[in-house]
């Protein structure tokens, strides 16, 4: 059978990792005008088959069990930093049982109280903040600025401790616990995919703040126990404590202070990211900024010219905040590359890459396969001015996007996709929070979290920023390049 065509590369371990990794989305576009939809390259080391386009997303997206597998492609990366016997450590069928277990704690009722907690953080956070402290309504001529990732990353964490997290890691977010998480959080590197365990000074350090983030976890599981307190009813730790697995087994306290750690980590890039992209686009467009903060003065007006606190309920039905989550996530997905080990040959169908009906081609067992729904996010066959951010595609009739929301909130067999799923199919042309087996199960939370922070934001903030900085992939996830800093000054009230 034949082979996907391999990208021309000169180093055989390097390959194509500098372009990839320099520029994601100019290698896939560049690549796709030379190979089409379906090619090979090499990263460091690894021969890795990308498949663009909705047919690629769905191959890989909805490959089967026996024929592609993440914890292969993930663990080395995850492992170190989250712990064993969670997520990428464990056989499919566990975490499957793991990501049931969280969703205990991601309930609508929980959502409730996390908008008001947000709401305080958010808050505080501009009144102790030293980028922000020092302007006050009353001196609101005097414009500051802000580094957006870095207060959106300081922000963000701040608010999934107080929610997620619960009291006892909120309380220790300007001492220990910060340093554990920087730490833990330099373990994150590219060349962690491959090599996770070379004793460099970033992965000693990883190794160190792992084991004394799993005891703090597990001090606190033990302190609840001896005092049980129902301040703490609506966070994972609570959820989490009395889960099984289906053969009987309870969830130990290892296992659930890495789960705890692995969320952690799951939802702290990719929200500070999404608020910080989402903040730099209105900051950049006052016309929506405006529309954004009018919507809220309709919604919640006081009548005194104040705004009263939204109800989670009230948050997920604005349009326009929505529309600019959505909108900001089809631009900048975070991830921007998927990724499964073949562990056994796979047939491409036969429409997809330049396979046809008398050519078939397979991916050999032993390569990886690369998914990038960010490339369908903005295909330019599929989205009308596809690089353009225009969050109002969302609400306009007849278009793709519409239609893509409308069926999804239609048609979406699963329960309360509240706050905005859109794409079920692993096909869709849409998918920041993936989709199948895999798909991520923070989007919720992260919606409740990116609502309404974003909503307190403008309610407080006048933004403007010249223009929209690029992409930075060295991250891992998709940040905002340096200079980002937005101007604001504070709304009179
Ligand atoms: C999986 C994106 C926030 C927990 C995923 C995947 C994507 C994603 C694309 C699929 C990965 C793959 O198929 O290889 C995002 C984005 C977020 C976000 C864009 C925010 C804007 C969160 C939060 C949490 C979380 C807040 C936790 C509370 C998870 C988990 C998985 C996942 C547990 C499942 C991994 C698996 O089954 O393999 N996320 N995520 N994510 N995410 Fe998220």
């Amino acid at each position: 059978a034949n082979r996907p065509p391999v990208v021309f590369h000169i180093l055989p371990f390097i390959g194509s990792t500098v372009s990839y990794g320099m520029d994601p989305y100019k290698f896939f576009f560049a690549m796709r005008e030379k190979y089409g939809d379906v090619f090979t390259f090499v990263l460091l080391g690894r021969r890795v088959t990308v498949a663009l386009g909705t047919k690629g997303n769905n191959m890989i997206m909805g490959g089967k069990l026996s024929q592609v597998n993440a914890e292969e492609a993930y663990t080395n990366l995850t492992t170190p930093v989250f712990g064993e016997d969670v997520v990428f450590d464990v056989p499919n069928h566990v975490l499957m049982e793991q990501k049931r277990f969280v969703k205990f704690g991601l309930t609508t009722e929980n959502f409730r109280a996390y908008v008001g907690m947000i709401e305080e953080e958010v808050e505080m956070f501009l009144n102790t903040d030293s980028s922000f402290s020092a302007y006050n309504a009353s001196d609101n001529d005097v414009w500051g600025s802000f580094d957006a990732y870095h207060s959106m990353a300081q922000l963000t964490i701040l608010t999934a401790s107080r929610t997620l997290q619960g009291k006892e890691v909120r309380s220790q977010m300007k001492k220990s616990f910060a340093q554990m998480y920087e730490d833990l959080d330099g373990g994150f590197t590219p060349l962690n995919m491959i090599a996770p365990n070379i004793p460099l000074p970033n992965n000693l350090r990883r190794n160190k703040a792992r084991k004394a983030m799993t005891d703090f976890y597990l001090n606190i599981l033990r302190q609840r126990r001896e005092k049980p307190s129902e301040e703490t009813d609506y966070d994972m730790l609570a959820a989490l404590k009395d889960q099984r697995y289906k053969d009987g087994r309870p969830v130990s306290d290892k296992e659930i202070a890495h789960m705890m750690i692995a969320l952690l980590m799951a939802g702290q890039h990719t929200s500070s990211a999404t608020v910080s992209w989402c903040l730099l686009h209105i900051a950049h467009r006052q016309d929506i900024q405006q529309a954004l903060y009018e919507e809220q003065v309709e919604h919640f007006s006081n009548g005194d010219g104040s705004l009263r606190s939204p109800t989670y309920e009230e948050l997920k039905g604005l349009p326009i905040l929505d529309s600019i989550i959505r909108e900001t996530l089809r631009l900048h997905p975070p991830l921007h590359s998927l990724m499964r080990k073949v562990v056994s040959d796979m047939p491409v169908p036969y429409s997809l890459g330049n396979a046809s009906e008398d050519r078939t081609l397979v991916i050999p067992k032993g390569n990886y396969v690369l998914a990038a729904p960010c490339i369908s996010q903005v295909d330019p066959g599929i989205w009308r001015k596809p690089l353009e951010w225009d969050p109002s595609r969302w609400t306009e009739a007849g278009s793709l996007a519409a239609q893509l929301y409308r069926d999804y909130t239609e048609t979406g067999e699963k329960v309360d996709y509240g706050f905005g799923m859109i794409s079920k199919g692993t096909d869709s042309p849409y998918q920041p929070f993936g989709s199948g087996r895999h798909r991520c199960i923070g989007e919720q939370f992260a919606y409740v979290q990116l609502e309404t922070i974003l909503a307190m934001l403008v309610r407080k903030l006048e933004l403007k920023i010249d223009h929209v900085p690029p992409h930075n992939y060295t991250t891992m996830i998709i940040s905002p390049q340096k200079p980002r800093n937005i101007e604001f000054r504070r709304r009179q009230v």
